[in-house]
């Protein structure tokens, strides 16, 4: 695997691939790079014939007060797991080369009412900082799919309405979580948490699926089920951001005869703020 540090290395790299006739999957990514990350490399090659992955702590959606400066950065562990998987291209560029006039009075990508919500109520200019980074990227990769996992799902469905909302001509595909053995949803920030922490952590996806479990049983009382499962994560030590069931397609509050939904938490453990989802399809 070639590792770039330059938007016109990965331009003239992948301008080569297209001319060649190859379709290029992409998978942006923020490093410290686990199986979930790495299954999304393996789905991204089955369904390409070259694949470029992406490094970057984006400070844009990091807020005030968040874990930017701390965010663990292991670059060399991450590309022998890349090359690993079968990641042709790594793009891993420096902060000046995705902002070099700064990070403020830039240009930036909004999507609104969906970025407002949820975690985006929690962490203020989160999404947008998202939405601005992963348009960069697709205009210097210019991929023809790129992959996202599902444990970020409202991430998801953001990326998803910015490419229909803006006319990006590329195929978004999502991919289901991969846990650790006990239930944890794999993640960069697991590592933050501390010995005493790592058994309640598994609290989370246990109380996503007992509220999972009672909707398919016929309880329609979400209200009732979210605060059930918030008082459930405050005794198992969690300060919880929010418990949440939405309409899976779009994250709007559920009516009765919506099929598809998806339970959302948000938590804090100590210092480390776990989020999570399970989605319940009623068909
Ligand atoms: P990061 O947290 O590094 O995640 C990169 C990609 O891996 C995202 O699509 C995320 O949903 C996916 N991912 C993380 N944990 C996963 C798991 N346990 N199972 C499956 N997929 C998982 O998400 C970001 O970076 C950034 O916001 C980014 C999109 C790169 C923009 O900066």
């Amino acid at each position: 695997m070639q590792t770039v540090t330059t938007i016109a290395e990965v331009r003239s790299a992948v301008a080569a691939w297209h001319a060649a006739g190859a379709r290029v999957a992409f998978v942006p990514t923020m490093g410290n790079l686990h199986a979930g990350h790495i299954h999304l490399v393996s789905e991204a090659r089955k369904r390409a014939d070259l694949v470029v992955a992406s490094i970057f702590v984006n400070p844009l959606q990091f807020g005030q007060g968040e874990d930017f400066a701390a965010y663990p950065r292991t670059l060399a562990a991450d590309q022998e797991k890349l090359t690993a998987a079968g990641c042709d291209l790594l793009f891993a560029p420096g902060e000046r080369e995705m902002y070099p006039l700064g990070r403020d009075g830039l240009s930036f990508v909004e999507v609104p009412g969906l970025s407002d919500i949820l975690c985006g109520a929690f962490r203020p200019g989160h999404f947008r900082g998202v939405a601005t980074v992963v348009s960069k990227l697709f205009n210097i990769v210019r991929p023809d799919v790129a992959l996202f996992g599902e444990k970020d799902y409202q991430q998801l469905l953001v990326i998803r309405l910015m490419v229909r909302d803006l006319d990006m001509d590329l195929e978004i595909v999502g991919v289901p979580t991969v846990r650790e053995a006990d239930g944890l949803a794999m993640s960069s920030r697991n590592g933050y948490l501390q010995t005493g922490e790592r058994q309640p952590a598994t609290e989370l996806y246990a109380t996503l699926q007992a509220l999972a479990a009672q909707i398919r049983g016929g309880v329609r009382d979400y209200a009732a089920l979210e605060a059930a499962a918030t008082a459930h994560l405050e005794q198992a030590g969690f300060r919880p951001d929010y418990v949440s069931v939405r309409r899976a397609e779009d994250l709007g509050l559920p009516q009765m005869n919506d099929r598809r939904l998806v339970a959302l938490a948000a938590a804090r453990l100590g210092k480390t703020r776990l989020i999570d989802n399970l989605l319940i399809d009623l068909d």
